[in-house]
């Protein structure tokens, strides 16, 4: 039977020969697909495959042509004429618009464009130089206090992009002696770290903390580090992590934790503070929390904060951080401004709080299927399968509501979605006339004849 392993000590000889027999059978059919065996290239034939004819391009072109055979609007990178936030303009038209992650609102602050604009007549558009080179301006280091004091840490240190901060952290610190076991949500970015990293990896079941326990009590024994890797807030189902039984489980098992805080730094806590102050935690219990800038902070770039070891640590050696250009003048002071306006105006954080509340409240109200959305201002609207989601994602479009479909392969096919980003600037009024949106869409559908609604 597949995947069963036979007991060679107990077989007799006859079954023994067998079994060697059919081994090489397998061996020389997957020799003939041109499956090498570990250790072993077979020929190919030579020839250069150009980018127009890569099966992974044709196979793009044959769904992006879907869309356009149904006279479905491509919703893949609509151009926005001005600041993304509750409200944007996408070809000359306004729209409520669900598509970024702005989350306090504060890309179109004025404090924080008058900060950015200051910082660049003072030292430039670029930093022109790797940090440890020549391209430290003191606006890094106050951004980097302002954020390890907003988090309770002894120190942090800034990167230039927050998908690469958490690349070179991960790829860097752990390596082939070590174990990471990682949340099966967790984004992409940690993924390619851990496989940079070149360490044993294993995946559990999303928010399962029993199989978490279960993996790390069968496998850190074997390894010399090891280290759980989750998100504050999931960036695909808006559900939180449960940082007090995480770091009971790291505790226990010798582990190191480290959080991303993508989706819930400037959301969750009071302040918002992220996940350490919603759940009341000793930041000291969190070995790396990372963040990043692009999202609450109206920026771009990312951080990894801790102790003052890591930190120390990563800013001398971390590729990512020491062969790159420092994060930008008006970068560095867009964010620092804006981490200024989250604690100057805490109505932001309240105000994204209740309207993430009220539309997930409105959602289930209607027998939405959002998931395990709770606590964050991502909320999907599960559809079951991408066709529906890029239809029903049309309409809402074509009416003036901007939000992505997410569709296979970045979820599965059944959990198709519109996923809807709450932000502190909608208003009660977008929201509720969002719902009734959807509903009216969702019904249209279902009084179709079947079949008519899909675009296979
Ligand atoms: C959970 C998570 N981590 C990291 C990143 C990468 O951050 P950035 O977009 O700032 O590069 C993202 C981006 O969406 C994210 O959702």
């Amino acid at each position: 039977m597949l995947g069963e392993k036979p007991n060679v000590a107990e077989m007799t000889p006859e079954e023994k020969r067998a079994l060697a027999q059919r081994l090489l059978k397998e061996r020389s059919a997957r020799d003939a697909d041109g499956e090498a065996p570990a250790g072993k290239l077979v020929p190919r034939e030579i020839k250069l495959i150009p980018f127009d004819r890569m099966p992974a391009y044709l196979q793009l072109k044959q769904q992006l042509g879907y869309l356009n055979a149904y006279g479905i609007t491509n919703p893949y990178f609509r151009q926005q004429e001005g600041i993304n936030e509750n409200r944007t303009i996408i070809e000359g038209r306004e729209c409520i618009n669900y598509s970024s992650s702005n989350y306090l609102g504060l890309a179109g602050h004025p404090q924080v464009a008058a900060a950015a604009k200051q910082a660049i007549d003072t030292y430039g558009t670029s930093v022109s130089a790797s940090r440890i080179a020549s391209g430290q301006i003191p606006l890094h280091a106050e951004l980097e206090r302002e954020i390890a004091d907003m988090l309770g840490t002894e120190g942090s240190l800034v990167f230039p992009n927050g998908y690469g901060t958490n690349v070179t952290a991960i790829g860097h610190l752990f390596g082939p002696k070590d174990l990471i076991v990682h949340d099966a949500f967790v984004h992409r970015s940690m993924f390619t770290g851990c496989l940079l990293s070149g360490s044993r990896r294993r995946p559990f079941p999303h928010n399962d903390l029993d199989a978490l326990d279960q993996l790390l009590t069968e496998q850190r024994r074997f390894n010399e580090q090891a280290v759980i890797l989750v998100e504050g807030a999931y960036s695909m189902d808006g559900d939180i992590a449960d940082l007090p039984r995480l770091i009971e489980l790291k505790k226990r098992h010798q582990a190191m934790l480290m959080v991303d805080e993508a989706h819930s730094i400037g959301v969750l806590g009071e302040h918002g503070y992220g996940i350490v102050e919603h759940f009341g935690a000793d930041p000291a219990d969190i070995d790396i929390l990372m963040g990043n800038l692009s999202k609450s902070f109206a920026s771009l770039g990312g951080y990894i904060a801790g102790s003052a070891a890591l930190v120390e640590y990563l800013r001398y050696t971390a590729p990512g951080f020491i062969f790159t250009v420092g994060l930008s003048p008006g970068d560095s002071a867009a964010a620092l401004a804006a981490i200024r306006v989250m604690k100057a105006e805490p109505w932001r954080v309240t105000r994204l709080r209740e309207a993430s509340a009220l539309f997930l409240k409105l959602a289930r109200e209607r027998g939405f299927n959002t998931g395990t959305s709770y606590l964050s201002p991502v909320i999907p609207i599960i559809l079951g399968d991408s066709a529906t989601a890029v239809l029903i994602g049309d309409q809402l479009f074509k009416g003036g509501i901007n939000v992505q479909p997410i569709i296979y392969p970045a979820v599965e096919n059944s959990a198709a979605r519109l996923r809807f980003f709450i932000t502190a600037l909608h208003t009660d009024v977008e929201i509720s006339q969002t719902i009734d949106t959807i509903a009216a869409h969702l019904e249209g559908l279902r009084v179709r004849p079947s079949g008519a609604a899909g675009v296979q």
